[in-house]
């Protein structure tokens, strides 16, 4: 009777484990790799390479402003006192530290990235211009690590073509998030990408998306996308909701 449990046991431990292998395989393939890409695929799409913490001086270039009218983009936000807003891919921080002032003083911001040097330019940006309403939240490459639906908006910025897990992350997204009204505009993603339709924008293609193959990434984890706000530069400003 023992032994049959036993063997029982071992029988369903090794079908878990090799069903989640091929579920895995089944979501990702792997080919040869583009000189900017990992060669891991995901719903026609190779992704990027992790842009390291030494491009923070690219990040924070004086004309940024010009090239991706990042105040527009912040307004596109509609960000209100109280709001709980996760800057995910915050890199060296340059969106977070312009958002806290406009959640504080009882809204917050939680930067998250996976990469620790990130968090730590982060955090002594925020001491020398006295910001109290910045946490730094240190993810994994599947998961934000955050509490379930304790977020109100979700900004990424040039961040989401180079998430080595997706999928994974777009369910960590959406359990995050708190559901958004229809009128209400909370419960929202706000994704920029680069525009992959735009042949002008100065920007390697493994960096950039099209509208049509972000909505397919973010509708399969369940997102319903609202509009496109169309009215930057050079980036997509594509908004979705959990319903
Ligand atoms: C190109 S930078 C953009 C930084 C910032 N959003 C900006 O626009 O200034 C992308 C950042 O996303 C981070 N990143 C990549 N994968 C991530 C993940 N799964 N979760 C959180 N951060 C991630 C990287 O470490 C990097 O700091």
């Amino acid at each position: 009777m023992k032994k049959h449990f036993f063997l029982s046991t071992v029988a369903l431990f090794f079908t878990l484990v090799f069903s989640d292998i091929s579920y895995a395989q089944a979501i990702y393939s792997y080919k040869k790799a583009d000189p900017d890409g990992t060669g891991k695929w995901y719903m026609g799409r190779e992704i990027a390479h992790v842009m390291s913490h030494y491009g923070i001086g690219w990040l924070e270039r004086s004309e940024r402003e010009e090239e991706e009218r990042t105040s527009m983009l912040l307004k596109n936000l509609g960000l209100k006192q109280g709001e709980v807003v996760a800057d995910i891919g915050a890199g060296s921080g340059y969106h977070a530290v312009r958002m806290a002032p406009m959640v504080a003083p009882a809204g917050k911001i939680m930067a998250i990235d996976i990469q620790e040097e990130m968090l730590e330019f982060i955090r002594q940006r925020s001491k020398k211009l006295n910001l109290t309403n910045i946490q730094p939240v240190l993810g994994s490459e599947q998961s934000l690590e955050l509490t379930p639906s304790s977020v109100d908006k979700m900004l990424l910025v040039d961040v989401y073509h180079e998430f080595s897990f997706p999928r994974e992350m777009g369910l960590s997204m959406f359990r995050t998030l708190k559901p958004g009204g229809r009128i209400f505009l909370g419960g929202r993603i706000f994704l920029i990408e680069f525009r992959a339709e735009d042949p002008d924008v100065p920007i390697k293609r493994l960096h950039k998306m099209t509208e049509t193959q972000a909505k397919r990434e973010l509708e399969a984890v369940g997102f319903v996308f609202e509009k496109n706000l169309d009215n930057l530069p050079w980036q997509h400003c594509l908004i979705f909701r959990k319903p």
